[in-house]
């Protein structure tokens, strides 16, 4: 089994430099499996490992797997530029493991964004081949018709796409709100198209990615959790 010292450990799990993990370590902020260690070099199992920080406990974790509710004016962006970004709502530490965003929402639309540290997960995720379900729900600034639900679901080409994108489900949820979902993840797309089709997007909330919601989650606006083996296994659910 893979054993660490405690100072790269702390320094994998983003809680500084390892000069930094070192003085918080020979100062007695740390322990292991609740016992004070402050011998930087002493060295520890991976598995199932529980240390504490500043009296706040933390389980090792090669990568993070995280689900946000994203609220409205934080950035997705690595460089935020007109709000904060959504790092900030997040452990600090997780910035130092470089989290990022796994694909992006627009600044104004909340709801379910995926982050994480494993480079090939991100990569996997935001594939175009591959067909996740993504659903949304829309305001609209005019009234829902059935002509704009047919065109959503039949195709609507919009100016620098080679071919019409279709939704997989567009369903109307009220005078002024349909719930629409997406195999492909376009820059604006939701937007987009409900421009292409005449209509204005008033607001934007993504619900739920594969069979994975945010309601399932119980996570209330601006709140974040971890994301175990069996909840990611749901991100792959089709429709
Ligand atoms: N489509 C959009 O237009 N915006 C988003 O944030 C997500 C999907």
């Amino acid at each position: 089994m893979a054993k660490i010292s405690l100072d790269r450990m702390l320094q994998s799990q983003g809680f500084g430099t390892r000069k930094y993990c070192r003085s918080l370590i020979e100062d007695g902020e740390v322990a292991v499996h609740g016992v004070l260690v402050d011998n930087y070099r002493a060295e520890f199992e991976t598995e199932n490992l529980v240390y504490t920080v500043f009296d706040e406990d933390w389980l090792y974790r090669p990568h993070v797997y995280l689900a946000l509710h994203k609220p409205p004016n934080f950035e997705c962006s690595r460089k935020p530029s007109h709000h904060p970004g959504v790092l900030t709502l997040l452990p600090e530490q997780f910035t130092w493991r470089d989290v990022q965003p796994v694909g992006r929402l627009d600044h104004d639309t909340t709801g379910m964004l995926l982050l994480s540290d494993d480079g090939p997960f991100i990569h996997a995720q935001s594939s175009p081949k591959r067909h996740v379900p993504k659903y949304y729900e829309a305001t609209t600034a005019d009234a829902v018709t059935p002509e704009l639900i047919a065109q959503m679901l039949s195709g609507v080409q919009l100016n620098d796409e080679p071919a019409p994108l279709t939704a997989l489900i567009c369903r109307q949820l009220g005078e002024h709100q349909l719930e629409i979902v997406l195999e492909q993840g376009k820059y604006h797309q939701v937007k987009r198209m409900l421009a292409a089709c005449g209509n204005h997007c008033a607001s934007l909330h993504r619900a739920k990615i594969g069979g994975l919601s945010l309601e399932a989650l119980g996570l209330e606006e601006g709140e974040w959790c971890y994301l175990e083996a069996e909840e990611l296994a749901l991100l792959a659910e089709g429709a």
